[in-house]
């Protein structure tokens, strides 16, 4: 920790620019988080039912699949700092469109044109922020938009709780988000571009310019040699590229990395939480004030993750943090298991346990470590459009599972339905030990190099010290 703090401080240009970058993850978080506190008043005062309110989730995420599609050309295109500019204006046009939708439609379409800034921010933020880090901090960094994403979620969650009394709430709730949208475009009119897409247009001076805030002045022109060898070395840009052999390696990675982050069920939780806890016998009042507690553990393992990630290593996190979530729904599904009564005897602080301990499993895990390693694995030449298809993937995912958690409940119980993201958990270690690189320690361009010489994805090669199992030095 005392490493981190002084490397931060070191590091404070590229801090500051983590935390307006990160104001997108704060979005994400809060857009997501506040619709499950939301529902129930919408259902009233626009009076639809679960089919229009699973709508009003899941338009959100179908924008959000749509919107990184955009963006995978548009973060080439315009840059990363103009796309996440635009994503701040969309942010706040839906989030005032969402307030004042006179119907449910009209709802759903804010919701979506909101989602295509969701999906923006998603993934732009983590490329954005890797791309300006040194490697020494490039996993603290990244993670920082988790940390945000998590706080906006407990954000959402305390505005839920804060106005449930109040006439209108709901739109109080969406309307909110207008505010960080705001801040997250002024934001973006401050930060520097990325440096690394600057050399891809050709821009060494400025590129150098943005090193010099944050590197020593001998590192920089070796730093800038780096980045224009391995953007020389590639100059094939379209989907082929992003589907050659070596890349396309890395590509199932990260889709995998993507769908296993969601199919272990973690929105099921975020979205449903007070659902969840409502199940274990908390009334819905009393459930929302849960939900906050759920947010804050959320958060706070957010938080760990943050400070360990460039000490203890991606793998190592991603390993345990599933193993736990493995674990946590297992006891959650015996917690549920129908027609023992062993839900209501032991509804209250015990319900709690596995929820919590799952959510801090995530948070060390599968949570952060998606983005960080999309945002390291894939070359730079291709990198906004392997990133948006692994977002893509994992909006997709996220819009399945939220859309038929409810039915699933139904169908196959609660039980079994939380046994279900345990296999699914349990697929995902086997595959992460198997399949999954190290990154830690190593430039984004010794990564690129080591794409190149097909020593990236390769578990046996330990040599390169960037196989599965290998620890680079921080
Ligand atoms: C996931 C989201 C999830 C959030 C929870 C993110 O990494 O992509 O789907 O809601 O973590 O903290």
């Amino acid at each position: 920790m005392g490493a981190l703090l002084k490397e931060l401080r070191r590091n404070r240009f590229v801090a500051m620019i983590a935390i307006l970058a990160a104001l997108g993850g704060f979005l994400f978080g809060y857009d997501t988080g506040v619709v499950s506190g939301a529902l129930p008043y919408i259902g009233k005062g626009l009076g639809i039912g679960s089919f229009g309110e699973s709508w009003i989730v899941g338009s959100l995420l179908l924008g959000a699949c749509v919107g990184a599609v955009i963006s995978s050309w548009l973060a080439d295109a315009i840059s990363r700092k103009w796309t996440k500019l635009l994503a701040g204006c969309v942010y706040v046009a839906a989030a005032l469109g969402s307030a004042f939708a006179p119907d449910v439609v009209t709802l759903c379409v804010a919701r979506f044109v909101l989602g295509l800034a969701v999906g923006t921010a998603s993934f732009v933020a983590p490329m954005y922020i890797a791309e300006h880090s040194p490697r020494s901090v490039r996993g603290a960094m990244t993670t920082f938009n988790q940390f945000m994403i998590t706080l906006g979620i407990l954000i959402a969650y305390v505005a839920d709780f804060a106005l449930k009394g109040f006439a209108h709430n709901w739109r109080w709730m969406f309307g909110f988000g207008a505010v960080p949208g705001v801040a997250l475009a002024v934001a973006m009119v401050l930060v520097p571009h990325s440096p690394r897409w600057l050399i891809e247009q050709g821009r060494r001076r400025e590129a150098a310019g943005v090193l010099a805030h944050s590197r020593q002045p001998d590192e920089i022109d070796a730093e800038l040699d780096e980045i224009e060898e391995v953007v020389g070395t590639q100059r094939a840009t379209g989907w082929r590229a992003v589907l050659a052999p070596r890349v396309r390696a890395l590509l199932v990675i990260g889709v995998a990395l993507a769908i296993f982050q969601q199919i272990i069920g973690i929105n099921t939780v975020i979205y449903f939480g007070a659902t969840i806890l409502h199940y274990a016998g908390y009334s819905t009042n009393a459930s929302l004030g849960e939900a906050v507690y759920l947010g804050i553990i959320n958060w706070v393992g957010a938080g760990v993750a943050l400070l360990i990630v460039d000490r203890v290593g991606r793998r190592p996190m991603l390993l345990i943090g599933t193993i736990g979530c493995c674990l946590s729904l297992i006891v959650l599904g015996f917690f549920f298991l129908e027609g023992t009564g062993f839900e209501h005897r032991h509804a209250g602080i015990m319900g709690l346990g596995p929820v919590m301990a799952y959510l801090l499993f995530f948070e060390i895990g599968l949570g952060p470590m998606f983005w960080l390693l999309i945002a390291e694995i894939f070359p730079l030449r291709i990198k906004p459009k392997a990133m948006a298809a692994a977002t893509v993937a994992n909006w997709l995912f996220n819009f399945l599972i939220s859309y038929f958690f409810l039915d699933l409940t139904k169908s196959i119980g609660k039980d079994w339905t939380f046994w279900l993201y345990a296999g699914f958990a349990a697929c995902a270690v086997a595959f992460f030990f198997l399949r999954v690189p190290e990154t830690r320690g190593r430039s984004l361009e010794e990564i690129e190099r080591a794409v190149r010489e097909g020593a990236l994805a390769a578990p046996a090669k330990r040599s390169t010290g960037l196989a599965p199992g290998s620890s680079g030095a921080a």
